[in-house]
């Protein structure tokens, strides 16, 4: 067998999101989830209670904008009750930070990601197709005045669109303890702005990065993910590279994925998805559940099949799957 112990747990809490990102929304508009389509908070925790016990330890909360969901922090409060969960993270937009910051950290929550594409307001509304750079810049200031560790920032990787600024996102490692994680830009979702075009590989990123000295590898813990990091001399933060297309690394990747609409999914980039909602709400019991759970696990495939030429990409939507 392919033998990865999966210990992480990728939860999309909605589709809904407050931004338009160009690469992540249809360009005839999102076509959102009505309500009870959504996986509802009791089930998402029964799910990740049975998950648990199945030997996750870590969960990260997506989206969509996972901070648009009603109520999302009196659920986080009732996740960080679950025995044995040692781990709970969030990957935002950063829109509506600055105002649950502090309920976050209350709620239990210590470790963010937050994505931003961009430096400058302006460029910002171009491909978000909202005026709320100042905003997000607001909630990074505040999670770091409360003390979040680690704040890492995704940016993902656009050629012709913000390849201009990868110098400036790395500068800011030098004076703030940031991680600044370029991802390869890939093939996957509705939006049909993929082309090779766009894309530009983690090596090509590096060689922009040059002028600012040499990056030094900083060795990678267990959790750290698909992640690998560097760091400039003397520099506060670091400097991550997600490269799905030109350097594979599925064998070492520990995730599952739930879907909002409640599908459990081993792959992001593998369409091959399992319904848990319907057997949630057909009176399953957990063992149901626990088995439906390691047979996923068990079907993980064992790598996806994207080239860097766009072949083999995927259709599901980013927001509904959790980036
Ligand atoms: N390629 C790479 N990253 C993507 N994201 C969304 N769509 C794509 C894509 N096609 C990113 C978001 C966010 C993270 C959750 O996934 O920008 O940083
Ligand atoms: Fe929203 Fe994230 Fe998609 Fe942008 S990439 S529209 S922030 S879900």
């Amino acid at each position: 067998m392919f033998a990865r112990s999966i210990s992480y747990l990728r939860i999309s809490l909605t589709d809904h999101c407050n931004l338009r990102c160009q690469y992540c929304t249809p360009q005839e508009g999102r076509v959102k989830l009505a309500n009870e389509e959504l996986l509802r908070y009791e089930e998402i925790l029964r799910v990740v209670r049975i998950a648990v016990s199945l030997g996750i330890e870590k969960v990260r909360l997506t989206g969509g904008e996972p901070l648009v969901r009603r109520d999302v922090l009196s659920f986080i409060k009732d996740l960080a009750e679950i025995p044995g969960l040692t781990d709970i993270r969030l990957t935002t937009n950063g829109v509506l930070l600055a105002e649950h910051a502090e309920a976050l950290k209350k709620a239990g929550i210590n470790k963010l990601n937050i994505s931003l594409d961009t430096l400058r307001p302006e460029r910002f509304f171009q491909i978000t197709g909202v005026d709320a750079f100042a905003k997000v810049w607001d909630g990074i200031s505040k999670a770091r005045e409360l003390g979040f560790s680690p704040i890492k920032l995704n940016v993902v990787a656009l050629k012709g669109v913000n390849d201009d600024e990868f110098i400036d996102f790395a500068r800011l490692t030098f004076t703030e303890p940031l991680q600044i994680r370029f991802i390869e830009f890939m093939p996957i979702g509705a939006s049909g702005m993929w082309n090779k075009g766009k894309y530009i590989s983690s090596a090509e990123i590096m060689e922009l990065l040059k002028p600012l000295g040499a990056l030094e590898p900083v060795p990678a813990r267990r959790m750290d993910g698909p992640a690998r990091i560097y760091r400039f001399p003397e520099a506060v933060g670091s400097v991550g590279f997600i490269s799905p297309i030109s350097h594979h690394f599925c064998d070492r990747c520990n995730r599952l994925r739930l879907t909002s609409e409640g599908r459990l999914r081993s792959c992001l980039l593998s369409d091959q998805e399992t319904d848990l909602k319907q057997r949630l709400r057909s009176g399953a019991t957990d063992e149901e559940i626990r088995d439906l759970i390691v047979k996923t696990i068990l079907n993980k495939p064992k790598g996806h099949t994207i080239l860097p030429d766009g072949g083999g990409s995927c259709h599901g939507q980013m927001s509904r799957i959790g980036g």
